[in-house]
């Protein structure tokens, strides 16, 4: 059984996002401020859509915490959609409301439409968009902030880097790179890397194909809104064994030492005690201003897809969400491998095991 686990709820232009977390140690101090600036970070970065510039996410907590402290039972987080505003009539639960305004038919490519309104039976697009849609990874970024502030306890830390975008591999061309998209009317991709320092060796197992943290942490990641690949430590391609495994040998105090971390501190599915490291690809943004071809669901005929106001680039923010998910994994497999319903306790179980 896991043992930080959550279910999050929400439509993009929906009242609010929801979260209710369980197995979050009693005794842990919340800190709003941090949670609604890792918030703020995800909004950030170059490249982002006006959306970005209505929302102003803010967390409010409704249950699990007293005090400022997390008291063990369920956490609830909760997100408003200032939007929520403008789409009263459109969102409304409420049989009596219903309108055409906003409804769509035609597919947009790269996009859940297609296959999501054919699963779920729908004719109107948009109440596949309305969930498929990453504003739900702000609700994640809030589950993964309550997260980071358990892993802070354990002094274990985290951040992430973009280390790519389109064919840009230096920072200082990244802006540059997003510019020229966008007079372009398109959007463009890249890559980030994810590490987190200070992790206690034997997180995760070998023992099954399901315990393995790699497997956790790359499922976790795979699974963000426009995520192509993940890849654990250095990427092995054209590397000979002899240069890409990490030796041992023992340093000045006769401790067992690493000179390199290729592996990306796991092996065997285990944490090995060297830093984590992840990276992962993002692709372009599918909704662009060029238009796309597509179908239209209604007629069945040939149509240009549907332009929502949107990203050129979201590396950055996607970045943040990476991070977050690599925390609820981590502190997940620290509570299964250490236990502890307090802070307290858990912090003496990994004490003693360390
Ligand atoms: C932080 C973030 C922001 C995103 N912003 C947009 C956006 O503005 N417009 C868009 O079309 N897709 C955006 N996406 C990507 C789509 O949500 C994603 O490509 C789509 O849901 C289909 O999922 P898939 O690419 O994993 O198949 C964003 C993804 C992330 C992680």
């Amino acid at each position: 059984m896991e043992k930080f686990r959550f279910l999050t709820s929400g439509e993009s232009h929906g009242p609010s996002l929801t979260a209710i977390i369980e197995g979050v140690p009693s005794g842990l101090n919340i800190d709003i401020d941090f949670i609604n600036n890792e918030l703020k970070r995800r909004q950030q970065g170059y490249g982002r859509g006006n959306r970005m510039q209505i929302e102003t996410d803010k967390i409010e907590i409704t249950s699990g915490v007293r005090f400022g402290k997390t008291i063990g039972s369920p956490i609830t987080l909760v997100i408003k959609n200032k939007d929520f505003e403008n789409w009263q009539k459109i969102m409304s639960s409420a049989p009596e409301d219903i309108t055409d305004e906003k409804t769509f038919s035609v597919y947009r490519p790269g996009h859940a439409d297609f296959a999501g309104s054919i699963k779920y039976n729908q004719k109107d697009l948009r109440n596949i968009l309305e969930r498929a849609s990453a504003r739900k990874t702000a609700i994640e970024v809030a589950v993964g902030a309550v997260a980071k502030l358990v892993l802070k306890q354990l002094g274990i830390e985290g951040s992430s880097e973009v280390t790519q975008i389109g064919c840009a591999c230096s920072p200082e061309k990244f802006h540059e790179e997003i510019d020229l998209t966008k007079e372009k009317g398109d959007s463009v991709g890249g890559k980030f890397t994810v590490v987190y320092k200070n992790i206690p060796i034997g997180l995760g197992s070998h023992v099954h194909w399901d315990r393995g943290i790699d497997g956790r942490i790359a499922q976790a990641i795979m699974s963000i809104p426009a995520i192509k690949a993940v890849e654990i430590g250095t990427n092995p391609l054209g590397i000979y064994g002899s240069n890409y495994h990490d030796e041992f040998v023992k340093n000045n105090e006769g401790e067992i030492n690493r000179q390199s971390n290729h592996a990306g501190g796991i092996e065997g599915g285990i944490t090995n005690g060297q830093d984590l490291v992840v990276s992962a690809v993002m692709k372009p943004i599918p909704t662009i201003m060029k238009p796309l071809k597509s179908i239209d669901s209604k007629t069945g005929q040939q149509a240009q897809a549907h332009y929502e106001r949107s990203d050129v680039c979201a590396v950055e923010s996607c970045a943040v969400v990476a991070e977050s998910r690599v925390a609820w994994v981590l502190v997940n497999e620290v509570l299964l491998k250490f236990g502890g319903d307090s802070l307290e306790e858990l912090l003496k179980n990994m004490s003693k095991n360390l």
